[in-house]
């Protein structure tokens, strides 16, 4: 039976890093570091990410960016492994990035550069790609993995295999049975950062609009846990999508509403009224077209029977009822794309069960979960790949 020292599961980010990390940190000390992964290229999904480009952090990463259980559990890892330490391998890499909106931090060129860096970062570890990984069991000293390579024994585990969504990229959700295995608990994973989709009376809006994108607010919830999104609303065949949508994807649940502001810097119905007060001939589509985009505006005054209808002939009601429709649409999602087109899992291994400086499960010594894998999912933007590294850095620590 081979005898390693170290075998981490997942040749994503999360796994490419902590490899490193564990050969920086420990150098001939670290033994033998073996990672396992059945693609047949690693870190396939930094190379899709960022529309190719990566959005390999976020400056504004803190706790209130990630979705979990625990809101405060990755705060010793993000203290311990910030965006600066990661934009100084990539300076320090040669890789030249740029700041688009919010902090996001993207690589210039492609995403095949944070690839190499990463392989580069591991080298003196062993990668060994086209390996499914089967099954996990404890062993007299360590764990026994169970691949379609055969057998591996091993002194520490770390699962790095990601959550369950983009089942095509690989993604297999095997890191929650090897959790279950060893009796720790899951949040339930579901589909987040994913399109929403919508009942067909909502569609009669969104198809005719199809490719349209505004900057709108999408909120959901209410009092202390209202949740609200700025950001690109886009208009699809299928309903909404766009960055505002997938950020509050995140959030809702089967049945639950959320509600989207067209136009969140202006209050139209007062606004309408105002127009109106000027007197003049303005179509209530014109009128609108001040705020929405010149079809949006058609549409929605189209919607509410006011086609070619003068602006000076609505009363009060109607110009409140329009002033609804734009600063506060309510909509109730029938469900979401799933895993087919979902950027990231939410939910995942109970982050009670692992201990928040080392990622190591408090039961099992050896054993450690990090990246996706783990119950704590950030928000679109650069913050699930720094999560990423902040988790790998700390288990590595620890090893
Ligand atoms: P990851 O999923 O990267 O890696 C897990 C690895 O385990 C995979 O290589 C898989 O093949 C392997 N594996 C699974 N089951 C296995 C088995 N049974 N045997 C062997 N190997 C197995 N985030 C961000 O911060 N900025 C961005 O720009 C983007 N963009 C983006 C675009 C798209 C289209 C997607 C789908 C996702 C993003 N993300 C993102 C999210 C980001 O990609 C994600 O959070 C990280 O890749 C998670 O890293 P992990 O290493 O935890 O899992």
């Amino acid at each position: 039976m081979e005898q390693v020292d170290t075998v981490i599961l997942g040749a994503g980010a999360a796994g490419l890093f902590c490899a490193g990390s564990i050969l920086r940190q420990a150098g001939d000390r670290a033994g033998r570091v073996v990672v396992l992964d059945h693609a047949r290229a690693p870190g396939e999904k930094i190379r899709i990410s960022g529309g190719g480009r990566c959005n390999f952090t976020n400056l504004a990463t803190g706790l209130d960016r990630f979705v979990s259980g625990n809101p405060r559990f990755a705060a010793s890892a993000l203290a311990g492994f910030s965006p600066a330490d990661f934009v100084a391998m990539v300076d320090q890499a040669g890789i030249a990035w740029h700041e688009k909106t919010l902090g996001q931090l993207f690589c210039d060129g492609s995403a095949r550069q944070i690839i190499d860096m990463l392989l580069h970062r591991m080298r003196g570890a062993e990668l060994r790609l086209g390996t499914a990984v089967e099954k996990v069991e404890p062993a007299e000293r360590g764990f026994l993995v169970a691949s379609s390579k055969g057998p591996l024994a091993a002194r520490r585990l770390v699962v790095a295999t990601g959550g369950k969504s983009i089942p095509k990229m690989g993604a297999t959700g095997i890191g929650y049975d090897i959790a279950a295995h060893f009796g720790l608990a899951l949040v339930e994973p579901r589909a987040g950062l994913v399109p929403l989709t919508f009942a067909e009376q909502d569609l009669d809006l969104c198809r005719p609009l199809s490719g349209l994108s505004v900057a709108a607010e999408v909120s959901h919830g209410a009092g202390r846990r209202r949740t609200r999104f700025r950001d690109g609303l886009l208009f699809t065949h299928r309903g909404l999508s766009g960055p505002a949508i997938l950020q509050i994807s995140s959030f809702w649940r089967p049945g639950e509403e959320i509600i989207v502001d067209l136009a969140p810097d202006a209050e139209i119905a007062a606004g309408l009224r105002e127009i109106r007060g000027q007197g003049g001939r303005m179509t209530v589509a014109s009128a609108l077209s001040r705020w929405l985009p010149a079809r949006l505006a058609e549409a929605i005054a189209a919607e509410a029977g006011l086609a070619g209808a003068r602006l000076a002939d609505q009363g009060n009601a109607v110009l409140d009822r329009l002033g609804g429709r734009v600063n506060r649409w309510v909509l109730r999602p029938v469900g979401t794309e799933g895993w087919r087109t979902a950027e990231v899992t939410v939910g995942g291994v109970d982050t009670r069960a692992l201990d928040s400086r080392t990622m190591q499960v408090k039961s099992v010594p050896g054993l450690y979960f990090i990246g996706e894998v783990v119950d704590v999912t950030g928000w679109l933007g650069g913050y699930n790949f720094q999560w990423a590294w902040a988790s790998a850095h700390a288990a590595a620590q620890a090893i």
